[in-house]
């Protein structure tokens, strides 16, 4: 399974592809509360109750959002997701999600 998920080779921020539903200029003060876990880059980091937080750098808008409207509806069930959704407003929601989106990744299959 390991050798399934791809390498994120390299990660650049970028803010030029803001888009339509979501301002990832404006995602980047939401950010601030995701990247404890997320980072600032969307690549997950240890945490402090153990175990990662997952990459979210470049991850497909839709799905961005998707998620996180499901955690604050209750659908899908993360002790820490549900509270760090919590006060987001779905504009907060399509601003971070479009943040995340915005992140441009490369990925590199693993060695044969
Ligand atoms: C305290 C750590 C923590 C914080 C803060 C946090 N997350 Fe998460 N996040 C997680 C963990 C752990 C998961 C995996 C939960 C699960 O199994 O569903 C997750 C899952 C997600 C997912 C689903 C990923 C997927 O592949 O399905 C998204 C999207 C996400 N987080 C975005 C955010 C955003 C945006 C914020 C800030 C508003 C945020 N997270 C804040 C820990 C955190």
């Amino acid at each position: 399974m390991r050798g399934l998920i791809l390498g994120v080779a390299a990660l650049v921020v970028t803010s030029s592809f803001a888009q339509a539903a979501g301002d990832s200029i404006a995602g980047r003060t939401v950010m601030v509360k995701c990247q404890s876990c997320h980072g600032k880059d969307g690549v997950g980091r240890a945490m402090l109750v153990g175990g990662e937080a997952p990459n979210i750098a470049g991850q497909k808008y839709d799905y961005l959002v998707h998620s996180l409207m499901a955690y604050k509806a209750g659908e899908r069930k993360s002790p820490m997701m549900s509270l760090a959704v919590k006060k987001l407003s779905d504009e907060d929601i399509a601003n971070v999600a479009a943040y995340y989106a915005a992140i441009k990744i490369t990925v590199e299959p693993p060695p044969p």
